[in-house]
């Protein structure tokens, strides 16, 4: 059942291509020029008229959250905010009958993103889903959605389900893009064209899984591990430290590259490895000072670049390159070598990847 692979993990990562094609084919229709999306077509006026999205979630799919926020606001200029479901509905939030909650949601039981969404329904919220499991509570619970179509997601650790996520959402936002006329029909056009792209890219940033395990034998004894990130990339940083933290039991934490220089560049020596996203698009030179102070630390530094990158190449210990695409699409890349490097540091300690200690796949209980 897990098609080959030594587990489930491993097969879900791998599975990732297929996936977000799942999700975006028939709802991409590049020919017509539309999205479509029975859930938001039979609530468009609600979407065009909102005066903001609330996303609400837990763990990975918070991060998804956090990514969509960029894209939002990037793309479809509308007002975002990301709340941990946990905390959102016990802090008597301001919500009204103009604002859009988003409750991003891979099991779609969590017991915390459901009593968020019961919460915000009743102050008059229009509540909107983005889960895989078909059928479940948060499905079930909310006003419309869109389900992911990654398939089952076994390993405890979240990984198709979390750039599924993202693409149901980077659709949503180009949807909403266009009908507000923020987007030109030729950018709606590149963009779509774009993210037919995604999956064989997907795939090209896959192959780094060979390069990916060297540097997992280099660093699997740390004790400690920094990921940063800028822009749409600050997300995946935290996405990546999660993944080492609980599946290898390795403590590691996320961070904008820019606030290293508040606190965590004091946790700076040679021993911290520091895995620092920095693609060519958004913020790249700052990302590259970001670079050259942990260099100057003695940190040792993990680099996910894009193809064909040669200043970081000077800068950093290791190289991981990733195809180019759009800035709002690159977390969908940048995301693989990470799970890749926490799969291959968790086997090697000889942890239980699929069932890390302590979790439990969906969390029906705050
Ligand atoms: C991380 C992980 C958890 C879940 C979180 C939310 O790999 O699996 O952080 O993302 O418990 O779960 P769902 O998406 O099912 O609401």
């Amino acid at each position: 059942e897990k098609g080959g692979y030594d587990h489930f993990m491993l097969k879900e990562i791998y599975e990732q291509p297929r996936a977000i094609l799942d999700t975006y084919r028939g709802r991409l229709r590049a020919s017509q020029g539309i999205i479509k999306m029975a859930g938001v077509d039979q609530n468009i006026e609600k979407f065009l008229n909102a005066n903001r999205i609330i996303i609400v979630a837990c763990g990975t799919s918070w991060h998804a959250g956090l990514v969509a926020e960029y894209i939002f606001e990037d793309l479809a200029r509308i007002p975002v905010e990301v709340e941990y479901a946990s905390e959102f509905r016990y802090r008597n939030p301001v919500i009204t009958d103009k604002d859009i909650v988003i409750a991003i949601s891979q099991s779609g039981e969590t017991a915390d993103t459901l009593a968020a969404i019961k919460l915000a329904k009743e102050k008059g919220a229009f509540v909107f889903g983005v889960c895989n499991v078909v059928g479940s509570s948060i499905a079930r619970e909310t006003n419309a959605g869109a389900y992911t179509h990654a398939g089952p997601e076994i390993g405890v650790a979240s990984t198709k389900a979390f750039t599924t996520q993202i693409t149901v959402l980077t659709l949503l936002a180009l949807k909403l893009a266009k009908e507000k006329g923020v987007f030109s029909e030729s950018r709606f056009h590149e963009y779509l064209a774009e993210l037919e792209n995604i999956p064989a890219k997907v795939e090209r940033a896959l192959q780094t899984n060979v390069l990916v395990e060297t540097i997992a034998e280099v660093y699997k004894d740390s004790t400690n591990c920094l990921y940063l990130g800028r822009g749409y990339n600050f997300p995946v940083a935290l996405e990546g430290a999660l993944k080492l933290k609980e599946i290898s039991y390795i403590h590691a934490e996320g961070y904008p590259a820019a606030e290293m220089k508040h606190g965590p560049i004091a946790l700076i020596d040679e021993h911290m490895p520091v895995v620092v996203i920095a693609t060519n698009r958004g913020h790249y030179d700052k990302v590259v000072s970001n670079i050259q102070e942990i260099k100057s630390r003695k940190g040792k530094i993990i680099a996910v670049v894009t193809e064909g990158d040669e200043t970081v190449r000077d800068l950093a210990d290791h190289v991981i390159e990733v195809p180019d695409t759009f800035e709002s699409l690159m977390p969908l890349l940048t995301t693989i070598p990470l799970q890749l490097l926490s799969y291959h540091i968790a086997v090697m300690r000889g942890c239980n990847v699929d069932q890390p200690r302590n979790l439990a796949k969906s969390v029906t209980v705050e």
